[in-house]
C-alpha cells in the first residue's frame, strides 16, 4: 500500500513505536475502548480528518480510531508540537519504512506557517475527493478549530466567488490562510463546498476551539454538528488542569533549567489551565501571583491562597510570566520592556496572540538570540544588556519546549474524543433522521458517558469505588448505575 504523507524522518519509527507501546500501558481508557469496540467496528466507513498535536499520545488515539474501523488523515494543530518519532511510527504502522501500512500524517516539528496551512489542507485531500466529494473526510477531529475554520472560510469564499484581500489589521497568519484558500479556489472553485457537504460533524478538543464553535452556532453559520469534548468533566477538569500541572514545569525546566523555587511567578488567567499552572509553580516553591478579569475566579484564586494583582502592578517583580487565558494581547511589548533582567515569558493558552511577539520584534534595535530551538533571548537596546527569555515564540510552551501532557491524562481526553466520534458518526442529522440525532449545533457528551470515561481509568490507579445501595439511590433520587450528578453540578 502506498499513500501520500509528509513527515520529518521515517527512520525514527522504531523509537516512536517503543514510546507508543509504553504510552498504551498508561492509556487504559483508549485500550479499553479498543477492547469494547474492536469487534463491532463502529467507525467502519468513517474517514476522519484529524488536526491535533502529533504526539506519542495522539498516536495511540489515531491507532484506536483505526482499530475501530476508521480511515484517518492527520496533521498537527501547532507548528512546534509534533514528536517526529511518533509521526514516523504512525505512518509506518504494521509495515516498514519502504512499505508503510499506517496512516497518512502531514506533520513535523518546526513547520513554517505556510507549511502548517498546507498540512491543514492535506487532511481534506483524500484521494479522488475533487472528482467525487463523497470520497472525502466525513468527520473532523479538531483541536483549536483551525481545520473547522478552514472549511468554513473556504465555503464562505467559494459562495462569494473570491477570496478577499487581508486588511491592514489582520495578523500575518490570516494572510497565509487567505493565500492557501486562494490557491485552493484556483484549483477547484467548489472544493470546500463539497468537503463541507460530506462532513457529518466535528469533535473539538479545546477551550479555544469550542469558543469558536459556539460563535459559529450563535451566528447560525455552523455547517455541521459539533461535539464539545473540552467540556466533558473528564477532559477540562483533568487535562487542562492536571495535564498542565505536569507539562508546564516540564517545558520551563527543559527550556531554561532555571530553579523555580523561590522565584516570583505570574500566571495570567486562573481557569482550568491557570489552576494547574499555579499549583505546579507553587509546588516547585515559587511565590505565585494571579491576574484575572472574572470576579468569581479572582475570589477563588484568593481563597486558594494566591496574591491576585494586575499585571501592571507586578510587571517588574515576576521572574516567570505564564499566560493561560485563551484571550489576546495579555502581555504587550511595553510590558516585556518593564520586566526584570532574564525574566522568562511563556504561553500555554491555545494561540500565540496572548504575548505580543510581533511588537517585541518591532522594537527598534532589539536583538533576538537563539539559545536553542524554541528558546530565545531578546536583548533590549540601550538597557545595559537587559534581556528576557521567550519560550516557543509565544506558542504553547508545554508542547514546544516539552512533549505536552502525559499519557494517562490524555487517555481520559482522548477516550472522550473516541466516544464523541462514534456518536457523531452514528447520529448526525445528515445521515440519520429522528429525535436522538445531532443537528448543526454544539453538544456535550451525556454525563453517563463522562462517568464511563472516569470509570475506565480507576482500576489502573487502584481506586475502589463505593457502590450505592438501591435504598440509598432511591433516597437521593438516583439510578444505582448513574449519572450521579445533575447537569448543573460544577465539580
Ligand atoms: P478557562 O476559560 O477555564 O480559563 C481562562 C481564564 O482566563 C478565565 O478564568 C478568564 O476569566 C481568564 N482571562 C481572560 N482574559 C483575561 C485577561 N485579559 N487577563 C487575565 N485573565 C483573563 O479556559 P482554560 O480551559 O483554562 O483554557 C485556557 C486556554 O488554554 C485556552 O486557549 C485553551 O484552549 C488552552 N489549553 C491549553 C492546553 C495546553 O496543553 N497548553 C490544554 C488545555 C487548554
Amino acid at each position: 500500500m502506498s499513500f501520500d504523507h509528509k513527515i520529518a524522518d521515517i527512520s525514527l519509527h522504531e523509537a516512536g513505536r517503543h514510546q507508543i507501546r509504553l504510552a498504551e500501558h498508561e492509556m487504559p481508557g483508549l485500550m479499553a475502548l479498543r477492547e469494547e469496540y474492536g469487534e463491532s467496528q463502529p467507525l467502519a466507513g468513517a474517514r476522519i480528518a484529524g488536526s491535533l498535536h502529533m504526539t506519542v499520545q495522539t498516536a495511540v488515539l489515531i491507532e484506536t480510531l483505526t482499530a475501530l474501523g476508521a480511515e484517518v488523515r492527520w496533521a498537527s494543530c501547532n507548528i512546534f508540537s509534533t514528536q517526529d518519532e511518533a509521526a514516523a511510527a504512525v505512518v509506518v504502522g504494521t509495515g516498514t519504512p519502504e512499505d508503510p501500512q499506517g496512516v497518512p500524517v502531514f506533520a513535523w516539528k518546526n513547520e513554517t506557517l505556510e507549511e502548517y496551512w498546507w498540512t491543514a489542507s492535506q487532511i481534506f485531500a483524500w484521494p479522488g475527493v475533487d472528482e467525487d466529494p463523497t470520497k472525502g473526510a466525513n468527520i473532523i477531529l479538531d483541536d483549536g478549530g483551525d481545520a473547522t475554520m478552514l472549511v468554513h472560510k473556504g465555503v464562505e469564499f467559494e459562495a462569494a466567488g473570491a477570496v478577499p484581500s487581508a486588511g491592514e489589521e489582520d495578523p500575518e497568519e490570516y494572510r497565509i490562510v487567505l493565500e492557501t484558500l486562494r490557491k485552493s479556489l484556483g484549483e477547484n472553485p467548489q472544493r470546500w463546498t463539497g468537503v463541507a457537504q460530506n462532513l457529518l460533524g466535528v469533535t473539538e478538543e479545546t477551550t479555544t476551539g469550542v469558543n469558536r464553535l459556539y460563535q459559529l452556532a450563535r451566528e447560525d453559520s455552523l455547517l455541521f454538528p459539533a461535539i464539545n469534548v473540552n467540556d466533558s468533566v473528564t477532559k477540562s477538569k483533568f487535562d487542562n488542569k492536571y495535564g498542565i500541572r505536569h507539562s508546564l514545569p516540564d517545558g520551563i525546566m527543559r527550556a531554561t533549567d532555571v530553579l523555580i523555587g523561590g522565584k516570583v511567578a505570574v500566571v495570567c488567567g486562573y481557569g482550568d489551565v491557570g489552576k494547574g499552572a499555579a499549583e505546579a509553580l507553587r509546588g516547585q516553591g515559587a511565590r505565585v501571583i494571579i491576574t484575572e478579569i472574572d470576579p468569581i475566579i479572582a475570589l477563588q484564586a484568593a481563597m486558594d491562597g494566591y496574591q491576585v494583582a494586575t499585571l501592571d502592578e507586578v510587571i517588574d517583580q515576576g521572574d516567570i510570566f505564564i499566560t493561560t487565558t485563551g484571550g489576546k494581547d495579555i502581555i504587550s511589548a511595553a510590558d516585556m520592556q518593564k520586566m526584570k533582567n532574564k525574566a522568562i515569558v511563556g504561553n500555554v493558552g491555545h494561540f500565540d496572540n496572548e504575548i505580543d511577539i510581533a511588537g517585541l520584534a518591532a522594537i527598534p534595535g532589539v536583538e533576538k538570540i537563539e539559545i536553542k530551538p524554541q528558546v530565545h533571548e531578546w536583548v533590549f537596546p540601550d538597557s545595559k544588556g537587559k534581556s528576557i527569555i521567550v519560550l516557543s515564540e509565544g506558542r504553547l510552551l508545554n508542547l514546544g519546549n516539552a512533549t505536552g501532557h502525559p499519557s494517562f491524562v490524555m487517555s481520559a481526553s482522548f477516550a472522550n474524543q473516541v466516544i464523541a466520534q462514534i456518536e457523531i458518526f452514528a447520529k448526525s442529522h445528515k445521515t440519520h433522521a429522528g429525535e436522538d440525532v445531532y443537528q448543526n449545533a454544539v453538544y456535550t457528551l451525556p454525563k453517563v458517558l463522562d462517568e464511563k470515561v472516569a470509570r475506565l481509568h480507576l482500576p489502573a490507579l487502584g481506586v475502589k469505588l463505593t457502590e450505592l445501595s438501591k435504598d440509598q439511590a432511591d433516597y437521593l433520587g438516583l439510578d444505582v448505575a448513574g449519572p450521579y450528578k445533575p447537569e448543573h453540578y460544577r465539580y
